[in-house]
């Protein structure tokens, strides 16, 4: 049975939450195998980083509901133990509550347990509305990219005794609307701490200190294949741009100069058949159906 966000709920102040992105079958199996390398991830977060690092977007406004569903499917087919949370995308949830929930349900029926939503104390009555159709929803403030070209582009969060109170405030009324959990992106620690002490749901750190209850990464700047924009939060854990590039190359070479395929990467006729062939006179006599 894989984590609710109830599990998620219950492990602040027991255990810290490990959360990563993740948008394909793929990478997902081996974010959340089991007893693999990917043992201890407790939440598998379909970001609409996606419109960035998948789509090659200049942004996260651009994605929709529908490609959000798509990469919502994928890493629920994969997932063995985490819990799936999906990001709503842009206008999918700010235009009206009816609109919200319709567009909640969209993601989990493509397999979402909870979605995941941008904004502070505005968003409250939402966050109410989701809960209540039952859909777990996972708050998110500080830096919110979405529309954080309306707020001075992507700074840092919570630098003043007063934005950290605001923040405590903005949290708080999350988890009075019903929020299991809230993302801190890109706030001052010593602001972060405040706020994790100030809620009884965890916060989910990006960029915002060790003071946090969990942590979230990109999963493409943990493993170091997006290298568009790199913000200094981002740990590295693996480098694989240069493998996967040298590894394409390799295989480009050996096309062109003929050493691939080699004979155990094709198949033979079946018995005495390529003979048969042979005799008819080849590929250039044989009839055309
Ligand atoms: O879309 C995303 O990847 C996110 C994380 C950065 C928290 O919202």
């Amino acid at each position: 049975m894989h984590k609710t966000a109830g599990d998620i709920r219950a492990m602040k102040g027991v255990e810290r939450i490990a959360a990563v992105t993740a948008y394909d079958y793929a990478l997902a199996s081996l974010c959340d195998a089991e007893g693999g390398g990917g043992k201890g991830i407790d939440v598998l977060l379909v970001g609409d980083s996606a419109a960035m690092v998948v789509l090659g977007q200049d942004g996260t406004t651009g994605i929709t509901v529908g490609q959000m569903c798509m990469f919502t499917s994928a890493v629920a087919r994969a997932r063995r133990n985490a819990l799936v949370v999906a990001d709503m995308p842009f206008m999918s949830y700010q235009p009206g509550l009816e609109t919200a929930v319709r567009n909640a349900g969209r993601l989990v029926r493509a397999g979402a347990d909870a979605v995941k939503i941008e904004g502070g104390r505005a968003m409250a009555p939402v966050v109410r509305a989701i809960v209540d159709a039952g859909i777990p929803v996972m708050g998110h403030i500080g830096l919110q990219p979405q529309t954080s070209s309306l707020s001075g582009g992507y700074r840092v969060q919570g630098r003043t005794a007063e934005a950290a109170g605001r923040l405590a405030g903005d949290a708080r009324s999350l988890e009075e609307a019903g929020a299991f959990s809230v993302v801190l992106e890109m706030v001052a620690r010593e602001a972060a701490g405040a706020v994790t002490d100030a809620v009884g749901v965890p916060t989910i750190g990006i960029g915002s200190g060790a003071g946090c209850d969990g942590q979230v990464l990109v999963i493409h700047d943990l493993l170091g294949i997006y290298d568009r924009i790199s913000p200094r939060f981002a740990k590295r854990y693996a480098d694989l741009a240069p493998s996967v590039s040298g590894a394409v190359a390799a295989y480009a070479s050996e096309v062109k100069g003929g050493s691939f395929p080699a004979e155990g990467h094709s198949f033979g006729m079946d018995g005495g058949e390529a003979g048969r062939l042979a005799a008819k006179g080849g590929g250039t006599a044989l009839p055309r159906d």
